[in-house]
């Protein structure tokens, strides 16, 4: 057999579901799992955007045009102008999932070997999204006891050098919940302007807020023709196999190499966007997000106050989006999580996200672990007790050291 090929090969498994298998043997031998290593919220898909979908007349399910369904364009383009940030409908380009956007906005921002800046922890395909460009993720660390905030400018520069074309990072942050201030977001526009680089803002959980405010990238004048805007409906709308994102640029010429980019893919899913301009469509549309959101507020605080109990767990009580990312009092997450689903010798366990798959520096994050907050109440609460007791059991273990 050839030989793969080493940008393949050098593509990381997803730290999210990788341990799936034994999630999954758990689950045969009867074992109840709480599975808050993955960001699949439990909430039901607006009524609304699956009407659109019931509801579509079609004898031919056709490709949408390369842009996206016009509908599904213009709803959107009023979406951003509610949100305060006017964009023409052809600043917009409908995406399968934000995933895709990140890979245009890499594939139009960077040459191969060029290098891309992101704050660490990061929501790990990104890792993968640069592999499959030729891209090189170059990491800023962030630490837990900063809540994930980022250092100082100076700090800062020093991650910049002559093959760094842009900064990518999600707003609010996965893993890390972490909201960045308007002194911060200063801090990265002023690093893009000094070094010429593009800013491809990841906001697709631009709605999920609990404290302070989220301020969109697009809403500096001063980047305006460097910041590409990536969202996404999957986790806003409950609608991930809907397989819809957004990518967003007010420059003329990134708006024509992406364009390109989408035609080359031909076009993205048209039912998710049927459902979409549907769902926008709908007067009570942003009642139902405002209630999304104080349902995830509320996840966040039962859980926060759940962990404040679990002895040698630290974090900070994160700002936005759905995740936390915990230091466990052990020395290696991963070996803890796969303990969890193969060895806990009771009737509940969790699946957690080992750390370190979450940073690119190597030795970083290996006694953390990322949980997604998007079970209901009583779920996070007995996988909170689950913790707790396994934890307590882990550092029983015969070689597994609890370092706390
Ligand atoms: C920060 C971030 N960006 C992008 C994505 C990609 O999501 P999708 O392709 O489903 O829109 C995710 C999914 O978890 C995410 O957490």
């Amino acid at each position: 057999m050839p030989d793969l090929s080493a940008r393949s090969c050098a593509a990381p498994a997803s730290p999210i579901r990788r341990l799936y298998p034994l999630a999954r043997e758990a689950k045969r031998r009867g074992k109840k799992v709480y599975h808050l290593n993955i960001g699949q919220p439990d909430i039901h898909t607006p009524e609304a955007f699956l009407r659109g979908i019931r509801e579509a007349q079609l004898d031919v399910l056709a490709y949408a045009p390369s842009q996206g369904l016009e509908q599904t364009v213009e709803a959107l383009a009023g979406y951003y102008e509610r949100c305060g940030l006017p964009v023409g409908e052809n600043e917009i380009l409908v995406t399968t999932g934000g995933s895709e956007a990140i890979t245009f906005a890499l594939t139009v921002s960077c040459d191969p070997g060029d290098r891309v800046l992101v704050p660490e922890p990061f929501y790990p395909n990104y890792q993968g999204y640069a592999r499959l460009t030729n891209v090189e993720v170059a990491p800023i660390t962030t630490r837990r006891e900063d809540g994930f905030h980022l250092p100082s400018l100076s700090e800062l520069r020093r991650a910049v050098d002559a093959r760094t074309r842009a900064l990518l990072f999600s707003h609010p942050g996965n893993p890390t919940g972490v909201v960045y201030t308007e002194e911060e977001l200063e801090t990265l526009v002023e690093l893009a302007l000094e070094h010429d680089l593009f800013i491809i803002a990841d906001e697709v959980y631009r709605e999920f807020v609990y404290e302070g405010a989220h301020r969109s990238l697009l809403s500096y004048p001063e980047v305006e023709d460097r910041v590409i805007l990536v969202d996404s409906i999957s986790k806003r709308l409950s609608a991930c196999g809907a397989r819809v994102g957004v990518f967003v640029s007010r420059n003329k010429e990134v708006m024509t190499a992406a364009g390109k980019c989408a035609t080359i893919r031909l076009s993205a899913p048209t039912f998710g966007q049927l459902g979409l301009a549907a769902f926008l469509a709908d007067p009570q549309h942003e009642r139902v997000i405002e209630a999304m959101i104080q349902q995830f507020r509320r996840r966040r605080d039962v859980l926060c106050e759940a962990l404040a109990d679990v002895p040698g767990v630290t974090f900070r009580k994160p700002e936005g989006a759905f995740y936390i990312m915990v230091g466990l009092p052990v020395s290696d997450a991963e070996a803890f999580v796969r303990w969890m689903l193969t060895d806990f010798p009771e009737e509940e366990t969790l699946m957690l996200a080992p750390g370190a798959g979450f940073y690119a520096t190597p030795g970083r994050g290996g006694d953390e672990a990322r949980m997604a907050y998007v079970l209901n109440e009583e779920d996070l609460l007995r996988a909170t007790s689950a913790l707790h007791r396994g934890l307590a059991s882990y550092a029983k273990t015969a070689g597994a050291p609890a370092s706390p």
